[in-house]
């Protein structure tokens, strides 16, 4: 079977990932927990798996963190450091079909012991999962979801076993169910927004929304949702505690929960997105939108020009007109089209589009106002667009490495490539 591994992302070495959990960021070291299936490539046994990184891009894999149990699989959830230790919390997802919160902790962040009060918070619900705890104030909240009611509850405590519900956020009732809430801070101007990312499930697929608003400690008042990414492959996307600097960094699952289960990997399955950082601007139409930038990390180490397309690069794209750039492999092509105001990505002729009825697609955008070129991140199977508030990400599987780019219009492409892979190599750009 062809090797889709990518070399920028992270994917489990030999068994199923799917969400980013219990991101926290602790004496230099980038904690990457996830929902992995020690015991295959097929989504199960729901345990979390652990890595580690100094810089976000290369990952040391670390022995399982906390394991599926007699009738107790270990769900989506979060980590904070609390009186030194790290906690991890997370939704306990029993064979009877219950959901409730409970705690792990580690003294070296490796090393997980289950709490004897587990589970800490239970509603005998059976869609009450996914917590995220944050400090506020001189506590803790945490948000979490009641999936089938398309609800956000937050919860408030000082010790991280008792909790209270003090708020509680809905939409509209509609079909289908809500995951993975967060909720924080983002500076916009000098003031203080809150930004509460969901993921969402419905019957046009699953999509990560956001909505930006005010959050008192209680409750939370947003503005309309709008999409994080406008490609099919993100989902159940989260936030590192205790990032330095005031960063707000995010990864995700780079995943359509519909065909995850059938994409043409082995033995891995499921790779997460790059890391993004992520700050407000105002939008087009001046209400507050969320601007992505691959992290600074993934960019310096990607900052040196090289001929031709390496197997992981990053692209800048300019253009002042209608442009296209094709990135191929003998009939594999991936199309990248600037046409009147759209961006357009469509990967429908690349590579192994036919194990899911859904795969094969474009998408076609319009791009924000005044947009003239973005940053594009082709690794092994997948392609990031970042243009601004505008985000496409698109997982693709050709048969060989994406190795040409051809420009049409009024294309510019200037291709980086990490120093290490590439030493050496002339500068060179492409296009007119
Ligand atoms: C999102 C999700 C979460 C849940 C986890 C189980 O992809 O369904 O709601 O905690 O995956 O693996």
């Amino acid at each position: 079977m062809t090797d889709f591994r990518p070399l920028a992302h992270f994917t489990a070495v030999d068994t199923w990932l799917n969400d980013p959990n219990g991101l926290l960021h602790r004496d230099g070291l980038w904690h990457l927990f996830f929902q992995n299936n020690p015991h295959g490539a097929d989504w199960g046994n729901m345990s979390w798996g652990h890595a580690v990184s100094r810089d976000l891009l290369h990952w040391e894999h670390r022995p399982l963190a906390i394991s599926h149990e007699g009738p107790e699989a270990i769900f989506s959830g979060s980590a904070v450091v609390h009186d030194g230790r790290v906690a991890a919390v997370y939704t306990s997802a029993y064979d009877d079909g219950r959901q409730a919160q409970s705690l792990a902790w580690s003294e070296d962040g490796d090393t997980f012991v289950k709490d004897p009060a587990n589970p800490v918070l239970d509603r005998g619900s059976t869609g009450f999962r996914d917590p995220k705890v944050f400090r506020y104030g001189d506590g803790w909240r945490m948000v979490t979801v009641e999936a089938d009611e398309r609800t956000v509850l937050v919860h408030s405590s000082t010790d991280l076993r008792s909790w209270t519900e003090v708020g509680r956020f809905s939409d509209e009732p509609g079909v289908g169910i809500w995951e993975c809430p967060d909720l924080f801070p983002l500076d916009l101007d000098g003031q203080e927004r809150w930004v509460l990312l969901l993921s969402v499930q419905d019957a046009t697929g699953s999509r990560v929304e956001y909505r930006v608003g005010s959050f008192d400690g209680a409750r939370f008042t947003g503005g309309p949702a709008r999409s994080f990414d406008v490609g099919p492959d993100v989902y159940a996307v989260s936030t590192w505690t205790d990032a330095p600097d005031g960063r707000r960094v995010l990864i995700g699952w780079m995943a359509q929960p519909t065909y995850a289960g059938a994409t043409p990997t082995a033995p891995w399955r499921g790779a997460m997105t790059l890391p993004r950082d992520l700050s407000l601007t105002a939008g087009d139409d001046g209400e507050p939108v969320l601007v992505q930038s691959f992290s600074p990390e993934v960019v310096a180490a990607y900052a040196h020009e090289v001929t031709g397309l390496p197997p992981a690069a990053l692209l800048r794209c300019g253009f002042s007109g209608d442009a296209t750039w094709e990135f191929a492999a003998g009939p594999d092509v991936l199309r990248l089209a600037v046409e009147g105001t759209d961006l357009v990505v469509d990967r429908s002729r690349c590579g192994d589009v036919g194990f899911h009825g859904e795969f094969a697609r474009t998408d076609r955008v319009p791009l924000p106002a005044g947009t003239t070129g973005f940053s594009v991140f082709l690794d092994r199977c997948s392609v990031e667009v970042l243009a601004g508030p505008l985000s496409v990400t698109q997982l693709v599987f050709p048969a060989e490495p994406l190795s040409e780019v051809r420009t049409g219009g009024s294309a510019r492409v200037e291709v980086l490539a990490e120093r290490a892979r590439q030493d050496a190599a002339p500068r060179a750009t492409l296009g007119p």
